[in-house]
């Protein structure tokens, strides 16, 4: 039976949204502690769609963090690049925290502009996310064109993969480093001390398996951290990665999310890639706010020791 202290609700209901993935949960409330029957059924959602969207939700920082961490510790941001209202807390804005505007030139909007290339977050750490979550503040008006999350399935693309070009990756890792964006976008400032020492470069498997889907395999690669598998010579490792963009870029295999006020949208970083569709920054203000549950360990890969 449910404490004082836990919200009583006639328990969620979960629609799937789309083909690939995603589900939308209505009918829980998470500005109060959901009872531990209902996260867990929460939690088989989230590991059975990877993307959940919970609609209408009203939610402080602290009770943005309390639901966050239901899934595992979070996340702290080192990288001074960063909006933030606490060190757990990215604010994924082009307005700055008093309210202000800001253009497609400045520096905080072009770091959201790295992200507009497929990504999972924190692929540039030697223990990548386990999850994100994302809260709506302000949506984009009706009228604007892009802004939209787009997430791609990573199983349903390795699935796809042609057998020969499976096996051709199974062993092969990519080296994601933090500073590339700096090479997609050279205005941006030059990495500081402290970031070059909290996120040096990292090498990944490009197969994943997934430790609580009984080691199903899936794709990892990011083309915000890299830009070429290794294992091979450079413009080798290039074309692959192309070609593996190419590949999940490939719409049955995506669900694109267009924010409303009040979603909170949570994800599994172990089996999608996601980016940002571009909108007009000038024109537009956007709003979300995300916490980061961290990974449990490095990246499991097919030849990974254990
Ligand atoms: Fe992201």
């Amino acid at each position: 039976m449910a404490t004082v202290a836990q919200a009583t609700v006639a328990g969620p209901s979960i629609r799937p949204l789309g083909s690939a993935l995603g589900a939308e949960v209505t009918g829980v409330d998470l500005s109060r502690r959901v009872d531990d029957d209902t996260f867990a059924r929460i939690h088989r959602a989230f590991l059975e769609h990877h993307f959940l969207v919970f609609r209408d939700q009203a939610l402080t920082v602290e009770q943005q963090i309390a639901f966050s961490e239901r899934f595992g510790p979070l996340e702290a941001f080192p990288e001074k690049d960063k909006q933030k209202d606490a060190a757990t807390v990215y604010n994924v804005a082009n307005v700055t925290a008093d309210g202000k505007k800001l253009g497609s030139k400045d520096i905080q909007v072009i770091f959201l502009k790295v992200n507009a290339r497929w990504h999972t977050d924190s692929s540039y750490r030697s223990v990548p996310s386990l999850a994100s979550l994302l809260y709506c503040i302000e949506p984009l008006p009706d009228e604007a064109v892009g802004g939209e999350t787009e997430y791609a399935n990573m199983f349903a693309a390795h699935d796809a993969l042609p057998e020969d070009l499976r096996r051709q990756l199974e062993p092969l890792h990519m080296v994601h480093y933090y500073e590339y964006g700096r090479r997609l976008y050279p205005e941006l400032p030059p990495m500081t001390h402290h970031e070059r020492v909290h996120v040096p470069p990292v090498c990944h498997p490009v197969i994943r398996v997934h430790p609580d889907r009984g080691g199903k395999r899936s794709l990892f690669f990011t083309e915000n951290a890299g830009g070429e598998i290794g294992g091979m010579p450079l413009a080798q490792g290039q074309a692959l990665h192309r070609q593996l963009v190419e590949h999940v870029t490939d719409p049955r295999f995506s669900y694109k999310h267009r924010w409303r006020k009040g979603d909170l949208g949570v994800w599994d970083n172990r089996c999608l890639l996601h980016r940002l569709r571009e909108y007009d920054e000038d024109r537009y203000r956007r709003v979300l706010r995300r916490t980061t549950v961290a990974g449990a360990g490095p990246v499991v890969g097919p030849f990974s020791r254990q």
